[in-house]
């Protein structure tokens, strides 16, 4: 079974691919007799994760395109994004180190912590000053892809035994910025959120990419 990749072309279709593909991760868990595998899952997950990475990147790369103002290089300071309190592993060593369990529960963490700044991402898009169809979309689907994949994470995380405590993930403070009326202070509070979720859906996805090889393949695998 394949998770639709096919871009929404409105909300409404959001929301369906989201309830369809949430019910594939139910099936998962809620079947006795035809449990997914956990390479299934994984498989899953990492399409998700590939894809939503692609997606970010999209919105960046066209935020930069369109907004990018050469002043903020010496009139402002890069924010630093709001799930850099979430500890993940620096290196390649550090990641081998790292237990499967603790890098998904960051995972999900840094998942967790997207929800919330992708809901007013998607609200933000409308009122910049040469709105964008495309990004609309594509933002709308990273938005449901993210919740998606929180989805699949657990099912994962669950299947480890691993008790994950639900405390809340960190919160992003940016909201007033984004939603300003001094279009400079808007179009900057977009840009860092755009590129701390290019860096995020990126990180996210090579971590799932090496778990998916380490519990999948026991570590014997190119990628
Ligand atoms: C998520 O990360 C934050 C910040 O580091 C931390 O305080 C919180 O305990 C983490 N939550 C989980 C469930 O690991
Ligand atoms: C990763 O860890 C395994 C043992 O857990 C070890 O055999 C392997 O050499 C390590 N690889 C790297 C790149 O550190
Ligand atoms: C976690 O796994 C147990 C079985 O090990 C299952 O009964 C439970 O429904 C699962 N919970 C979630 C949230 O997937």
């Amino acid at each position: 079974m394949q998770l639709t990749m096919t871009l929404p072309s409105s909300t409404g279709m959001c929301v369906l691919l989201l309830v369809s593909s949430l019910l594939l991760w139910e099936h998962a868990v809620s079947k006795p007799t035809g449990i997914v595998s956990t390479k299934d899952l994984y498989d899953r997950v990492v399409e998700q994760s590939h894809t939503t990475y692609v997606l970010a990147a999209d919105i960046y790369h066209e935020f930069d395109v369109n907004f990018f103002k050469r002043s903020w290089f010496t009139d402002r300071m890069p924010r630093i994004c709001h799930t850099a309190s979430i500890h993940t592993p620096e290196s390649r060593q550090e990641v081998n180190e790292t237990k499967t369990e603790d890098l998904l529960k960051a995972i999900v963490n840094i998942t967790n912590a997207w929800e919330e700044p992708l809901k007013h991402l998607v609200s933000a898009i409308p009122s910049l000053s040469k709105p964008s169809d495309d990004m609309l979309k594509t933002t709308n689907a990273v938005k449901a892809k993210n919740l998606v994949l929180l989805e699949g994470l657990k099912t994962i995380l669950n299947r480890t035994q691993t008790v994950y405590e639900e405390t809340d993930s960190p919160v992003w403070s940016g909201l007033s910025d984004l939603k300003s009326a001094d279009e400079d202070t808007q179009f900057f509070a977009f840009y860092s959120l755009a590129r701390c979720l290019k860096r995020d859906t990126h990180k996210i996805d090579t971590f799932l990419k090496v778990l998916r090889c380490r519990v999948v393949f026991n570590s014997e695998c190119l990628f």
